[in-house]
Parts: C-alpha cells; sequence; structure tokens
C-alpha cells in the first residue's frame, strides 16, 4: 500500500490564546513517531493560525478550516487562499459536514473550492459523509460517491488531496463507526477513485476517518486496510489526540 498514515486535529470553533498554548505546549512535548511514519496536521480557528504556525514544533503541520471559493475581495467575512499561502499555513480543510448543513454549502461549491485551494498551491482535506437518514434510508455509498464526484470533476489532480470519510451521525456524538463500518465506505470511495479517477489514484490517495475517533478507539480502526489515518475533533484538543497519532501503523 504505502500510503503514509495521516492524523489531523480540528479544533473547530474552540480556544483561547492561554488553551491553544496550552495544547501546543502539549503537542510540542509529545513522543510520536515520525514525520517518515505519519503526517500531522492541526486546524485551529483562524485567529489562532499566526500562533500555532510560529509556535507548533516543525515535523506537524497547520491548517485552516476553511478558505474563499476565488481570488480575495469584496467577500467579507470571508478568508482567501491566497491569504493562507501568505501566512505560510500549507494545509485547508474544505467541505466539513458543518459547513454543508449550516452554512449550506453545496457539493458544487465545495468542489469549486477544492480546485481553488489547490490552484494557489494549498494542499486539501477534503470532507465528505452522509447523514443518518441518509444512512438509515440505505443511501450511504450514493451520497459519498456523489459527493466525492462533484470535487474529481473539478480538480485536476488528487496529489495534495486527502480524503476525510465523516459520517455526519459520528460527529460530536460519541457513536463511532465501528471498524467494519468504515472500511466498508473507505473500500467504496477506494474503488469509485478507481472506477472514475485511476488505478493510480486510488491506490495513493489517502482516505482517513473522522467521527468520534478517541484514544480507545482508534487503534482497530487504525487496522483497517482502506483507512489510512484520522480527522479528529473533540479529541484533538485533549492529551488522548498523542494517543491517535501513535496509532499510526
Ligand atoms: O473534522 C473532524 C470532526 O468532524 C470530528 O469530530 O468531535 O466527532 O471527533 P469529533
Amino acid at each position: 500500500m504505502g500510503r503514509k498514515f495521516f492524523v489531523g486535529g480540528n479544533w473547530k470553533c474552540n480556544g483561547t490564546t492561554e488553551e491553544v498554548k496550552k495544547i501546543v505546549s502539549m503537542l510540542n512535548d509529545a513522543q510520536v513517531p515520525s514525520g517518515d511514519v505519519v503526517d500531522v496536521v492541526v486546524s485551529p480557528p483562524f485567529v489562532f493560525l499566526p500562533l500555532v504556525q510560529s509556535s507548533l514544533r516543525s515535523d506537524f503541520h497547520v491548517a485552516a478550516q476553511n478558505c474563499w471559493v476565488r481570488k480575495g475581495g469584496a467577500f467579507t467575512g470571508e478568508v482567501s487562499a491566497e491569504m493562507l499561502v501568505n501566512l505560510g499555513i500549507p494545509w485547508v480543510i474544505i467541505g466539513h459536514s458543518e459547513r454543508r448543513s449550516l452554512l449550506n454549502e453545496s457539493s458544487e461549491f465545495i468542489g469549486d473550492k477544492v480546485a481553488y485551494a489547490l490552484s494557489q498551491g494549498l494542499k486539501v482535506i477534503a470532507c465528505v459523509g452522509e447523514t443518518l437518514e441518509q444512512r438509515e434510508s440505505g443511501s450511504t455509498l450514493e451520497v459519498v460517491s456523489a459527493q466525492t464526484k462533484a470535487i474529481a470533476d473539478k480538480i485536476p489532480s488528487w496529489d495534495n488531496v486527502v480524503l476525510a470519510y465523516e459520517p455526519v451521525w459520528a460527529i460530536g456524538t460519541g457513536k463511532v463507526a465501528t471498524p467494519a463500518q468504515a472500511q466498508e465506505v473507505h473500500a467504496e470511495l477506494r474503488k469509485w477513485l478507481h472506477n472514475n479517477v485511476s488505478a493510480e489514484v486510488a491506490g495513493s490517495v489517502r482516505i482517513i476517518y473522522g467521527g468520534s475517533v478517541n484514544g480507545a478507539n482508534c487503534k482497530e480502526l487504525a487496522g483497517q486496510p482502506d483507512l489510512d489515518g484520522f480527522l479528529v475533533g473533540g479529541a484533538s484538543l485533549k492529551p488522548e489526540f498523542v494517543d491517535i497519532i501513535k496509532s499510526a501503523m
């Protein structure tokens, strides 16, 4: 397989300057596998990006939690990809389900955002995932395939994309997907990439899981063949995030 493990920490809309400094200090002191084994990317709110970027250990990297869909300008409240590049921020999370639901970001809009972020030299964690209603109606694979297609249709390459499968019903609920549930969808996403993009892309793209990952459930999840890491929310603000990084296979 040869895909390097990837652990992202999505801090969401959380933190104060003092709390952020404590988390960074905890991460800087952590004994973890080397950067040859695992990519670690933490994603603070925009207002803390310079602080984290300037104080985080050099083998960990920083992501923004979003960026605008085109060049900056008269878009009040938005943060452009160019601004992130100017700050030296290498990664950005795009398409998180909370933005899809709370801000009505469509799959097409997300595809355009991924394409623009890539065009500016950013690396992208692109999120897909079904709601509980969609899972219970049996349309999980149809939904996540369509969300992935909306991204694939707009981008020239998957080289700088990590695909994050985050079942909405597992986010923030404590109801983590079982290893079998996660593996099933990851395998189907990889098959979709194989059939619709290329065998090479299917083999090389990292597909990571998010949704109630913690220090107790990460090891079994990490053992699934098509699971290449995690996008962690709540637990990324706690010392157990280090345990999740250590689950790198
Ligand atoms: O982006 C990761 C996030 O959606 C997962 O949140 O708190 O369930 O780990 P959480």
